[in-house]
């Protein structure tokens, strides 16, 4: 898949790795569609970006995934690349996570990426194809105490990703995985619950936005299945 000129939609765009990928894409000649909930961030990087649309949309609300859909090929006629990147972390111990807590994470990092997915094949199927890139976490890939609520989300998605990968293939729609580690973005500060993993001070040195960015759009451009941003946890 070529960048250049490529419909893309972010999802997530108003802070962190989807701003980064949004920014990003459009170095790269795409023309890219952001989804958050604070239009005030989004509109504001849409007017700095050429040929960008903002879109506010709550992604955990279905008709708003399918509003954006629609506002995107209302403006552009075709919709190339969807990144699955809105997410929201559950950092306690299970002990303590609360259905209804749990309940918003799974709407937002699980249903709404596959509604989202649900809602372009259409469009990209009608075109002869697209790029579908999921954002997990590397958490889904360790066994990591006190975030087990977050990262049973995230590999209920690695497994929607994996299947979406091989059910899309004849239809020229490549599925692909992204897997970051510790990344320095606002998704600390905004957990639906408890803190980060570790505590403050030792850790692992995060990754930046722009790095994560950077293994998105590789994943578009190679159609590769997976990266997995790993770190050195000392
Ligand atoms: N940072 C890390 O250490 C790390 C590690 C592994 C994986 N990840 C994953 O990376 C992805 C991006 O996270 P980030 O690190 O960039 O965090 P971030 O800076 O907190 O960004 C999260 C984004 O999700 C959006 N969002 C949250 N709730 C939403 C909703 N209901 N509707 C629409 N958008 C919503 C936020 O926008 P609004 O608040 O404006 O709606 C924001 O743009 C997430 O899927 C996260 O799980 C992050």
């Amino acid at each position: 898949m070529q960048l250049d000129g490529a419909v893309v939609i972010v999802t997530g765009a108003s802070s962190g790795i989807g701003a980064a990928t949004a920014r990003a894409a459009a170095g790269r000649g795409a023309k890219v569609v952001l989804a958050a909930r604070r239009a005030d961030r989004i509109e504001a990087l849409a007017a700095e970006l050429p040929d960008a649309l903002a879109v506010p949309t709550d992604l955990r609300v279905p008709a708003q995934i399918a509003g954006l859909v629609k506002a995107t090929l209302d403006r552009f006629g075709r919709v190339d690349v969807l990144v699955n990147n809105a997410g929201q972390g559950l950092h306690v111990p299970l002990e303590q996570v609360a259905l209804d807590t749990l309940r918003s994470i799974v709407e937002l990092n699980l249903y709404a990426p596959l509604l989202a997915m649900q809602a372009v094949i259409p469009a990209m199927r009608m075109q002869g194809g697209g790029a579908i890139v999921n954002v997990s976490s590397m958490t889904s890939r360790m066994v990591l105490p006190g975030v087990g609520g977050y990262s049973a989300t995230k590999s209920a998605l690695n497994m929607l990703s994996q299947v979406a990968r091989r059910e899309l293939a004849p239809d020229g729609i490549v599925v692909s995985t992204v897997y970051p580690s510790v990344t320095a973005t606002e998704f600390h500060q905004s957990l639906a619950a408890g803190g980060r993993v570790g505590g403050g001070g030792s850790g692992p040195t995060p990754h930046t936005a722009e790095s994560v960015a950077e293994a998105i759009l590789s994943l578009i451009e190679s159609g590769e299945e997976e990266i997995l941003l790993t770190q050195n946890w000392g």
